[in-house]
């Protein structure tokens, strides 16, 4: 049943008419849980809010389904606000973006001009950038556009996802950029040809890929709500003596908040992911297909309305 459910949301997720309709109804059925709101200025609220309980942020323009010169301008031109409003407003906050968002689908010169001008921007102001790992089709694409941008600016990481067979093939033929590279479980629907359809054998590729990367001297972002996966990575940088400033934990906004004050209080860095933006609509569907206790909360705020 809970497989059926992660399926469905996650087809809807995929649907171009629900994702264009739903811009133009502004945030609903409880997506406000998920995401800050659709403004710069309501984020920028949020982050301040999160900031001062002592977590920090990385902030995201949510973007589905750009295809065309235009949009991706677009895009970039908000990442670009957001980096502005950071710096601005003296923010604890980095900034997250999917290549898809710069134009990745459309050319490499498209994309490689737009994250040129958000790194360069990005730099001046003293900003982190993470490119955010999308589906498995994109995979290969991002690491290589991702390479040829880590050689070029030292303020850009980004994303391998545990789910995937090739992943820690791919921390290895990092290891030489010394990446600063977020972990995570992986949110897309994938065939069993390229990544293990058990959560078991994912749970323990990521205890596997974390150490590895750990223990390569990289700084690693585990980015997870599971406590298990916590507590592994909590017993391995005692076990070698790694310090607090090579890691940190990430979790996204509005999922666990109690837990992420709870660990930014035991001392380590907690990373909050906050979206934002009118495209909220498959960020929200991906949520759903992760937990069926998010469903019943949507049903709950939809019988209110
Ligand atoms: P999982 O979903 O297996 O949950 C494990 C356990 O966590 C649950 O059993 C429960 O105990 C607890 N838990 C989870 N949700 C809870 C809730 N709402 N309330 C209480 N307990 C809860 N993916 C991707 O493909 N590309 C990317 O770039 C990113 N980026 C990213 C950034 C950040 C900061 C995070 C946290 C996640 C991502 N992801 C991602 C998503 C990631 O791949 C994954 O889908 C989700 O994090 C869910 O997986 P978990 O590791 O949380 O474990």
């Amino acid at each position: 049943m809970e497989q059926l459910m992660r399926d469905f949301f996650l087809f809807l997720s995929k649907n171009k008419t629900l994702t264009k309709l739903a811009k133009q109804y502004g945030l609903r059925f409880g997506a406000s849980r998920f995401v800050a709101g659709e403004t710069i200025d309501e984020a920028v609220r949020v982050i301040r809010q999160l900031n001062e309980k002592g977590l920090a942020v990385t902030v995201d323009y949510l973007g589905e389904f750009v295809d065309n010169e235009r949009e991706a301008n677009e895009m970039a031109r908000h990442c670009l606000e957001a980096i502005e409003a950071i710096s601005r407003e003296k923010l604890n906050s980095q900034l997250s973006l999917k290549m898809t968002s710069m134009g990745l689908d459309i050319s490499d010169d498209l994309v490689m001009r737009n994250m040129r001008r958000i790194l360069e921007a990005a730099k001046q102001r003293g900003v982190f950038v993470t490119i955010d790992m999308e589906d498995y089709s994109r995979c290969q694409k991002t690491l290589d556009i991702f390479k040829r941008l880590k050689t070029e600016y030292d303020n850009v990481g980004t994303v391998l996802q545990a789910y995937l067979y090739r992943t820690e093939k791919d921390i290895d033929d990092l290891k030489s950029y010394r990446p600063n590279l977020r972990l995570v479980k992986g949110a897309y629907k994938e065939s069993p040809e390229v990544a293990f359809p058990d959560k078991k054998d994912v749970d323990e590729n990521f205890k596997k890929i974390i150490k590895q990367h750990l223990l390569n001297g990289n700084y690693t972002a585990v980015a997870t709500h599971d406590d298990a996966i916590i507590e592994y990575t909590k017993q391995l940088v005692k076990e070698y003596n790694i310090p607090n400033s090579q890691f940190e934990f990430q979790m996204l906004y509005g999922i666990r908040p109690e837990r992420q004050i709870e660990l930014a209080r035991e001392g380590y860095t907690m990373r909050v992911y906050v979206p934002y933006g009118t495209d909220w609509y498959g960020y929200f569907m991906r949520r759903l297909a992760e937990r069926p206790a998010n469903v019943a909360f949507v049903l709950k705020g939809m019988i209110r309305k």
